[in-house]
């Protein structure tokens, strides 16, 4: 008798609705992308990080003192410890970013003793906190991934301009810290994509806001996920002019292997981030003598979209945020964690908005094994 809550099997919970949130729309047939009302390109042209990590959290842009209060709180807690820098100088020169990342994280929460109250106004306090140190840890994981000592954070910054500062050693143009800025935007908040998904799963059993975050960096790390953007250089630059781009993409999808930085679960269209991304990635590749790369991530996307447009598969988020980073000057294995330092802000508003009305997430298998009961053999008589 199938349970009377049993909805149908979908793979990947593909089409399934899971929760209810106002925190942000994927539109993925106009093609627009949501943070609480308003359009992502009003908030990259108008807004900055700072007020779009608010209003995912709370619901509303920030008046002049919450704005004050907010931005104090981050530049309060954006401080590493002795111990836990120590820890990144230990781990970083060794593991991915996106592992020292995790760890380190993890290492943070496991010495807070507030992680054991599931009380959400405590979470809620830890959660950002964890907003304000990731940048902090991505930077100096990255410094200490090229052997250099942290530097920063520097107060008279802003958020993501102290994330340039600490990952590269110098203070951003007014487009650098333009672009950076919006990237962080673009990339806060997206649905119910897997990261988010893993952390609201781990927050639904009341677990604490840094398992959260921890859970959700380890999904971020993926390929079909969070790292297609290091793949998604890697391909621009081996394809490397547009004359090979036919010959190379067009292998790849006979091959039937993934195109990263292409298709989407939710977008047949052009990835709207993807949009704004590309003009910015233009307008970097320019200024520092990179036009060859974006001639050919421009080409890829052409062939790309001439032989798998019909099937809505077109550029993704991931395409060309990792020229963009390159240019700028970032090393290609902090892209991925440039991502996470983005999504903490909407991992941590959708943990807290799903465990204020919490259920515990467990869905169903399907058994399709061998019903049973099956006689026991005993080992010596078996074949
Ligand atoms: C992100 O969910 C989110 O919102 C994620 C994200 C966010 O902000 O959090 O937007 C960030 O993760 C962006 C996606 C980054 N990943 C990649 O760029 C990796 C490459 N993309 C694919 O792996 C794929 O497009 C997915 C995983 C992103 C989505 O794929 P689906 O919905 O699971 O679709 P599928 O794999 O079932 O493919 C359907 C068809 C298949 O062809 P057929 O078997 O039907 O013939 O489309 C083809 C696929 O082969 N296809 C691709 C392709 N993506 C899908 N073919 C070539 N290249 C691709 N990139």
């Amino acid at each position: 008798m199938a349970d009377t809550h049993e909805v149908q099997f979908s793979r990947g919970l593909e089409g399934v609705i899971a929760a209810e949130t106002k925190i942000g729309f994927v539109d993925g047939v106009e093609g627009r992308l949501v943070y609480r009302g308003f359009d992502i390109g009003t908030l990259v042209e108008q807004s900055n990080f700072e007020e779009v990590s608010y209003l995912l959290l709370y619901g509303n842009l920030p008046n002049k003192k919450q704005y004050s209060d907010y931005v104090s709180k981050l530049k309060r807690y954006q401080v590493l410890q002795k111990d836990e820098l120590d820890l990144i100088t230990k781990i970083a020169h060794e593991a991915h970013p996106m592992s020292a990342l995790r760890t380190v994280v993890s290492y943070i929460g496991a010495k807070d003793s507030r992680t054991v109250e599931p009380d959400s106004e405590v979470q809620e306090e830890l959660g950002v906190e964890i907003i304000a140190k990731i940048p902090t840890i991505v930077s100096a994981i990255n410094r200490a991934h090229e052997g250099e000592k942290p530097l920063g954070p520097d107060n008279d910054l802003s958020y993501s301009s102290n994330f340039f500062y600490g990952s590269l050693g110098r203070k951003p143009s007014t487009i650098e810290a333009k672009m950076l800025d919006a990237a962080l935007i673009l990339h806060a908040d997206h649905g119910m994509n897997a990261s988010t998904f893993s952390g609201m799963l781990t927050i639904s059993t009341l677990s604490d806001m840094y398992s959260t975050i921890t859970a959700a960096i380890a999904t971020l790390k993926g390929p079909l996920h969070g790292g297609a953007n290091e793949r998604a250089l890697a391909l621009i630059q081996k394809v490397g002019t547009p004359d090979n781009a036919e010959k190379v993409i067009g292998g790849m999808i006979e091959r039937k292997e993934k195109i990263m930085g292409f298709g989407h679960r939710v977008y047949k269209v052009y990835d709207p981030r993807a949009r704004i991304l590309k003009q910015f990635a233009e307008q970097v590749t320019k200024a520092h003598g990179k036009e060859n790369l974006f001639a050919a991530a421009n080409k890829i996307e052409e062939v790309m979209i001439s032989k798998l447009g019909s099937k809505g598969i077109f550029p993704n988020v991931d395409f060309y945020s990792g020229l963009m980073y390159y240019s700028i000057g970032f090393n290609p294995e902090i892209f991925t964690p440039i991502f996470a330092v983005s999504r903490a802000s909407g991992w941590v508003a959708r943990s807290l908005e799903y465990v204020r009305d919490n259920r515990l997430f467990r869905p169903k298998a399907l058994y399709i094994g061998e019903k049973g009961p099956r006689k026991y053999v005993p080992i010596n008589e078996r074949d």
